[in-house]
C-alpha cells in the first residue's frame, strides 16, 4: 500500500527564547506558519526490508539520522506494529538546513502518513513527533498556531491572512545548536501578544510590522547576507521581513502578487535559492 502526504515548509512569524530548561533545551514562545512549499512523501508498505529511505537528493541521510526515518520507527514502537518493509520516498524541494524545518516536517509526513495506514488520533501523532524533534509536533498539525515550551505545546491561531511571501535562502549553512549556545539574555523580545491580536483581527500590516526572530540579534558576523537581504526585501515593498527559525532564509510578506514577483525575480539573480510562496492552513 502506498500513501503519500504534502510536507510543507514552515516559517517563523515570531521567534523567542524564554530560557534555558533543566534538560538542555530552551522555552520557546513561536508564532509559526505553514507555505505553500512543499515536500512529496511517500511511504509504501513492502513484504521485506524493514525501513529504507530514498531522496532525490543524494547526500540526505539514509539512516537513522533521517527524520523521516526516525519518525517512522517512533510511530511502529507506539502503535505495535510493524509491517515487515517500509520504503519512504522524499521528493525534496524544501532547501535543506534552511530554517525552515524540511527535515521535520518530511517526519511529519510520514507520521500523517502512516496515521492513515494505521489509523491513529492526530492528538497522539504529535505526541510521537515531539520525541522526533521539538518542530515535529507542529509540522504534523500545520496551519498558523503558537508553538511554546520545546515547541510541541501547540495552539491554533486565526489564519495568517492570504499574502504573498518571498523566501531567500543564502548559501551557508547555521548550526542550529551553536545559535542556541550564542543567545544572550536579551531585553529585545517579539511583541507575542501584539502578533495574536493582529491574527485575530486579520491586520495583515500588523502582522508584518511585527515579524521578530530573537536568533536574528545573536548572528555571527559571517552572516551578514541575512541582514543584507532583510534590507533589501524591505527596499522592494515587503510589508515586514525577518529570519525563519535558526535559519539563514529570510523572508518577507507582500500584500500583492505582483511586487512579491518582482522582489523574487531581483533577489533570484544572486541567490537561486529564492522561492514565492502563499500561507497554507492546517494538514
Ligand atoms: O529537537 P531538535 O532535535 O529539533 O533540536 C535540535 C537542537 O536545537 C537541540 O539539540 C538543541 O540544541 C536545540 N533546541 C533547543 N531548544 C529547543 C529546541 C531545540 O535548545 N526548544
Amino acid at each position: 500500500m502506498v500513501c503519500t502526504e504534502r510536507a510543507y515548509a514552515k516559517l517563523n512569524l515570531t521567534l523567542d527564547i524564554l530560557g534555558k530548561r533543566p534538560d538542555g533545551y530552551h522555552d520557546l514562545r513561536m508564532v509559526m506558519q505553514s507555505v505553500d512549499l512543499f515536500d512529496e512523501v511517500s511511504v509504501e508498505t513492502r513484504e521485506t526490508g524493514g525501513v529504507t529511505v530514498r531522496a532525490d537528493l543524494d547526500y540526505l541521510p539514509r539512516n537513522g539520522d533521517n527524520l523521516a526515518v526516525k519518525a517512522a520507527l517512533a510511530f511502529f514502537r507506539e502503535a505495535g506494529v510493524q509491517p515487515p518493509g517500509l520504503h519512504i520516498q522524499l521528493k525534496k524541494r524544501i532547501p535543506v538546513c534552511a530554517g525552515m524545518a524540511g527535515g521535520s516536517s518530511d517526519g511529519a509526513a510520514v507520521l500523517r502518513a502512516l496515521g492513515r495506514l494505521y489509523p491513529m488520533p492526530r492528538e497522539a501523532l504529535e505526541r510521537i513527533g515531539a520525541a522526533v524533534g521539538s518542530d515535529v509536533p507542529y509540522c504534523v498539525r500545520g496551519g498558523t498556531a503558537l508553538a511554546e515550551g520545546r515547541g510541541e505545546v501547540l495552539t491554533d491561531l486565526p489564519a495568517l491572512p492570504m499574502c504573498h511571501i518571498v523566501l531567500c535562502k543564502p548559501d551557508f549553512p547555521i548550526s542550529t545548536p551553536e545559535l542556541f549556545r550564542a543567545v544572550k539574555p536579551t531585553r529585545c523580545h517579539p511583541d507575542t501578544a501584539g502578533m495574536l491580536a493582529a491574527l485575530k483581527a486579520g491586520d495583515l500590516d500588523g502582522v508584518a510590522h511585527r515579524l521578530y526572530n530573537v536568533f536574528e540579534d545573536f548572528l555571527p558576523r559571517r552572516c551578514q547576507e541575512v541582514r543584507e537581504i532583510k534590507s533589501a526585501l524591505l527596499d522592494l515593498g515587503a510589508l515586514g521581513a525577518a529570519m525563519s527559525g535558526s535559519g539563514p532564509t529570510v523572508f518577507g510578506i507582500f500584500r500583492e502578487a505582483g511586487p512579491a514577483q518582482e522582489a523574487a525575480a531581483c533577489l533570484a539573480r544572486r541567490y537561486r535559492r529564492t522561492y514565492t510562496a502563499r500561507p497554507v492552513g492546517p494538514a
